[in-house]
């Protein structure tokens, strides 16, 4: 880091259920990015499902509540946005978003820029301001902060509600980029792997199934077999499926297990404890209104297993495939590396069978896994301290040019 990066910004988190605000120093003298406050708000269903402006007035009025009550109203601070969708990014400020995932379907949003819609909302209220902005992918955030901590983390990966991965390419592979030298982030967003038919030959019944009943039936595919958004209703139509076929309490399905969506990727990890797991199906499944015995509940541990251990190797599989391509791409016979990792399915399962499947699928790359700390949200000021530094030496440069 240089001297202009530092000082305060502000943070938007948007990509799952939640948002985030945060009010974030950047302390270079410390190599510290320090989280001042934060302020989590709720995205109610309807909301995701509304209009884009009902949405960007909703985030414009919690950047204003949190602004309030922080006394930061009258400041003009820069602000990192994280914006966790597909989107092809035209410049740091300037981002159009391609398609909604994890549940959201605002209308009039995809094919527009969301850096500006969100600017106009913030206008719209009119009795803040915001300094320059800096929009990046949860994936990118990851990897920025931790890259702060550990100068070898090259790869951002986020297992939570979505799941996706960024990695440090050669710019000389980069179409798009003229020049040799150099290295790019390239967001992958592997969530869409598998949507022009390739994973079809492995993909269930069950999987089919969530597909078609998600608000965007037809993409993100390999999202749909390993995120937060989908682990559970997996469970839930594997286990109607053998319910039906008189293999679990007793043939009968309750309201519960019948309800799309009620058996929640929560339990799965509550259900998969070592210790206290069965005792954990137990209540759940009573819970859900089943008549169960100590095998059924046994039965739906496995069920629970199986579903997040597909998931793990699913992941590890693309995992690897990055980490192979760094170190072919830098023609090294053995690498060393980090991955800076984020996302509540990663923090709650048990990742020993992520880790032993990438190193068993990269056996010449030895891999450090770092799970962030509000990284996304950190590495996003961080990317906006750097925009700034800049953009102030890029007109510094500019107006000495013309002296
Ligand atoms: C989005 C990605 C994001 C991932 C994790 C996916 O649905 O397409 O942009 O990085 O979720 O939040």
């Amino acid at each position: 880091m240089r001297s202009a990066e530092k000082g305060d910004f502000l943070a938007l988190d948007l990509g799952g259920t939640n948002f985030r605000v945060l009010h974030v120093r950047v302390e270079e003298e410390a190599q510290k990015v320090l989280k001042m406050d934060s302020q989590i708000c709720a995205i109610p269903q309807e909301m995701m499902l509304g209009t884009g402006e009902q949405l960007f007035d909703h985030i414009a009025t919690c950047l204003g509540d949190f602004l309030e009550s922080h006394n930061l109203k009258g400041q003009t601070l820069p602000l990192g946005f994280t914006f966790s969708f597909p989107c092809e990014q035209l410049e740091i400020d300037k981002s159009i978003l391609i398609r909604w995932t994890k549940g959201f379907n605002c209308s009039g949003v995809e094919g527009k820029d969301v850096v500006q819609l969100l600017k106009e909302a913030i206008h719209r209220r009119g009795d803040y301001h915001i300094g320059s902005v800096a929009m990046v992918n949860d994936t990118v955030g990851t990897m920025m902060s931790c890259g702060y901590k550990d100068q070898s983390c090259e790869i951002g990966m986020i297992i939570g509600t979505g799941t996706n991965a960024c990695y440090m390419e050669e710019i000389k592979n980069v179409k798009r980029i003229e020049g040799e030298d150099g290295r790019m982030c390239i967001n992958t967003e592997w969530g869409g792997f598998g949507d022009d038919g390739c994973l079809d030959d492995i993909l269930t019944e069950f999987d089919v199934e969530v597909d078609k009943t998600s608000i965007n039936p037809g993409v993100h595919i390999f999202e749909k077999m390993i995120s937060g958004m989908y682990l559970g209703e997996i469970v839930r139509l594997v286990l109607v499926k053998m319910t039906k076929d008189k293999l679990l309490f007793k043939g009968q399905i309750s309201e519960a297990l019948g309800t799309c969506g009620l058996f929640e990727t929560k339990f799965i990890s509550e259900i998969e404890e070592p210790d206290s797991g069965l005792e954990n199906a137990k209540k759940i499944l009573t819970e859900l209104g089943l008549d169960w015995s100590l095998v059924d509940a046994s039965v739906v541990r496995l069920v629970c297993d199986t579903i997040s251990s597909r998931s793990a190797y699913l992941c590890a599989a693309a995992l690897a495939t990055l980490v192979n391509r760094i170190r072919n791409n830098r023609k090294l016979g053995h690498l060393k590396t980090t991955v800076g990792v984020d996302g509540t399915v990663y923090r709650k399962h048990p990742t020993s069978k992520l880790q032993k499947a990438v190193r068993l699928l990269a056996p010449q790359c030895d891999i450090t896994f770092l799970v962030s700390e509000d990284g996304s949200g950190k590495g996003a000021a961080m990317v906006t301290a750097v925009a700034q530094r800049l953009k102030k030496s890029c007109s510094t440069m500019c107006t000495k040019a013309s002296e």
